[in-house]
């Protein structure tokens, strides 16, 4: 078949109000918008103001009156518990209208903040959708990350409701939540009013009288409330991301555009129909979630898939292709590390004969660099198209992707393919102009960014200039870098910040040496992302001790790394911390992070004209290897 991707983002392109105002049509409006795009005040641009809509009403009440109501919209499969659970629209609504309810009940209004700290369990996706209800701004919070990092968030955002369970199951351990959560209450400055906790069968968390509300007793006495009109540029939810710094970021998205664009993006980008099962293997507390677990397949009126579990050990690596034959599955959404968790495995993918895998079309990867070997892998052992494409918590959707939906471009392994309708992306040069093909450089869109894309950082606006408006005026500025081929296929070749992702989870080293030079003993450290054959990067970390520290190496080794499980989490994945007399720099202080990662990943380097002592770059190869590296 011949792609009509040419075609429409030409249209696109042609007439990009035009174009997105057709693709606005798929969504229901209470008052539709008077203009498409108000580009009054650049950088903050702002699509379809004037309208008046609803996500939740969109996402669920619209299909269930359109005669959804008998079909599956969430089906909930959790191999690590042993449970399962399926929900019609029906049910969706019923049990998020009564959830609302609840919210309102305890003084929950339009514009107030909900943080939910919660695993995937179906009353996170419950939670979500009720704030979208009711107009309330959710933040999710990811389980893996430490009080500390929730108490920043609690900070930020100042909720007034914050909705949790008593724990998170990961395979080694229980992970009780409730008292992280409690701990971050007390870190922080600013105090919820309530605290719901959905109480799980494997930890019963202790509840402070007054403040903590049972889920399943607020529920009991709960009257369900309807969709409440909000404006189209008001948030729909908060998501914190990794900057270059230890502030996270808070992503404010709205609801219209966020909405038109991901409704789009089923069908453009994914192909998939109404009606039809897809499963983004992510936990909402990132993007993926956000978009590909909840929003996107619900206003599509798709079946989603909550997945509790990991791709192996619940029981085992089979355990994929079990959820697609189970749950007919048309589309999987998930990070390459997963495969590579396969492949190590299951190398000769024997598990995927078990399942009878004829209903399922194509495997999605994004979220970390899709490395040709396991795209190639995953294409042979399930002889199905796999499609890598390219986005960021800040976009929502994809800006680049291979857009099954309009008929697939030819495949080329180590590029997430052409930009999506949507987005002009440009490879600028140190002084903001484009580079010719085949050059690196920063990867940026030019302005406006499309629908869905933030709106800014929550009471940030300058942290959101600074971040991706200052360096190329007119430009987002993405902090990828990369280049255009000759046939103007994109291929994203690094980071031009501190972020580094760890297993498909984006974090930043400098959050992760903030923490680590706290260390009293420590007079100065480097973290560096470095290559590794399952996560993708890891973090690995170089300390310099203070004159006269009279701590061991392994024992201050083994207190930072504890340090950083503590303050930032265990999704930090940060083992490893290596003691080394003085750290490569330049004359004028710089720290030769660049040169250190390109020797821990054995890429050639070059000596700095800079550095101010040659000899420090073979102790960080000395250290490496002696802690067993390859170097
Ligand atoms: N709550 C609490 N802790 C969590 C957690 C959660 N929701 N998610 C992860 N963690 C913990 C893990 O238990 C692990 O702890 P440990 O150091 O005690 O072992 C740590 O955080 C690091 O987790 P992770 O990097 O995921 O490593 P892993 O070895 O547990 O699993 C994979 C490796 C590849 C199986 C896993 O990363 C995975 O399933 N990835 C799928 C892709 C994905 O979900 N990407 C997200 C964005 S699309
Ligand atoms: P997150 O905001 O957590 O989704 O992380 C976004 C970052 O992940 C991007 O800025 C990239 O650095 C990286 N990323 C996401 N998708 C891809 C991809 N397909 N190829 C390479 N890098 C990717």
């Amino acid at each position: 078949m011949t792609s009509r991707y040419p075609e429409i983002y030409a249209a696109w392109q042609a007439d990009p109000a035009r174009y997105w105002a057709e693709q606005a049509e798929a969504i229901d409006w209470f008052k539709t918008w008077d203009r498409v795009l108000d580009d009054d005040n650049p950088p903050f641009h702002r699509w379809f103001p004037g309208g008046l809509v609803n996500t939740c009403h969109n996402a669920v009440d619209r299909h269930v009156d359109a005669g959804r109501g008998d079909q599956l919209a969430l089906i909930y499969d959790s191999p690590i518990t042993g449970s399962m659970a399926k929900l019609t629209y029906r049910d969706l609504r019923d049990v998020v209208a009564r959830f609302a309810g609840a919210l309102v009940a305890r003084g929950v209004t339009k514009g107030d903040r909900v943080i939910i700290y919660m695993p995937a369990v179906p009353e996170a996706v419950i939670a979500m959708l009720a704030c979208a209800r009711i107009g309330a701004v959710h933040s999710v919070v990811f389980g893996g990350f430490a009080a500390n990092e929730l108490a920043t968030r609690i900070d930020d955002c100042t909720p007034k409701v914050i909705v949790s369970a008593s724990c998170g199951i990961e395979p080694n351990r229980v992970v009780a939540y409730k008292p992280l959560l409690d701990e971050a209450i007390q870190l922080a400055a600013h105090n919820p009013t309530n605290v719901v906790v959905f109480q799980r069968e494997q930890y019963a968390a202790s509840m402070e009288t007054g403040r903590d509300l049972d889920w399943v007793d607020l529920m009991a006495n709960a009257a369900p409330v309807d969709c409440v009109p909000v404006a189209s540029n008001d948030p729909l939810y908060i998501l914190y991301t990794s900057g270059s710094t230890g502030r996270p970021k808070g992503v404010v998205r709205d609801n219209a555009g966020h909405m038109v664009a991901l409704k789009w993006s089923m069908s453009g980008v994914y192909g998939v129909e109404p009606g039809e099962c897809f499963w983004a293997a992510s936990d909402v507390g990132w993007v993926v979630g956000h978009s590909y677990i909840v929003y996107a397949p619900l206003l599509h009126g798709s079946t989603t898939i909550l997945f509790e579990g990991k791709p192996v050990g619940t029981p085992d690596a089979g355990v994929y292709w079990r959820v697609i034959s189970e749950h007919k599955v048309a589309a999987l959404f998930t990070a390459p590390t997963s495969f590579r968790a396969i492949r190590r495995e299951d190398p000769e993918g024997a598990l995927i004969r078990n399942y009878d895998l004829s209903g399922f079309r194509t495997l999605f990867l994004a979220g970390e660099r899709a490395d040709p070997d396991t795209v190639q892998w995953a294409e042979q052992k399930l002889n199905k198209p796999v499609i890598d494409h390219w986005w960021q918590t800040e976009t929502a959707w994809a800006m680049a992707a291979n857009c099954v939906g309009l008929g697939s471009l030819p495949v080329k392994y180590g590029s997430p393919t052409k930009p999506t309708p949507g987005n002009h992306i440009e490879i600028l040069g140190p002084d903001g102009t484009a580079v010719p093909a085949g050059t690196d450089g920063a990867i940026a869109v030019k302005l406006p960014l499309p629908p869905a894309s933030l709106l800014t950082l929550w009471n940030n606006d300058e942290g959101f200039l600074n971040a991706y408006m200052r360096n190329f005026p007119g430009y987002y500025e993405t902090g990828d870098a990369g280049h255009f081929d000759e046939d103007g296929y994109l291929y994203i070749m690094s980071r031009t910040d501190d972020v580094i992702n760890v297993a498909g989870h984006r974090l930043s080293t400098g959050a992760i040496e903030e923490v680590v030079a706290a260390h009293p003993d420590i007079a100065e450290c480097a973290v560096i992302g470095i290559k590794d054959s399952l996560k993708g990067q890891v973090p690995i970390g170089f300390v310099v001790l203070n004159a006269g520290a009279g701590i061991a190496a392994e024992d201050l080794s083994a207190a930072v790394v504890q340090e950083v499980r503590n303050r930032i989490g265990p999704v930090a994945a940060f083992k490893t911390a290596l003691v080394v007399t003085q750290l490569p720099k330049t004359r004028s202080g710089k720290i030769l992070r660049g040169i250190m990662r390109r020797i821990a990943d054995q890429e050639e380097w070059a000596m700095p004209a800079t550095i101010e002592d040659p000899a420090t770059l073979e102790t960080i190869a000395a250290a490496l290897r002696s802690a067993g590296f390859e170097i």
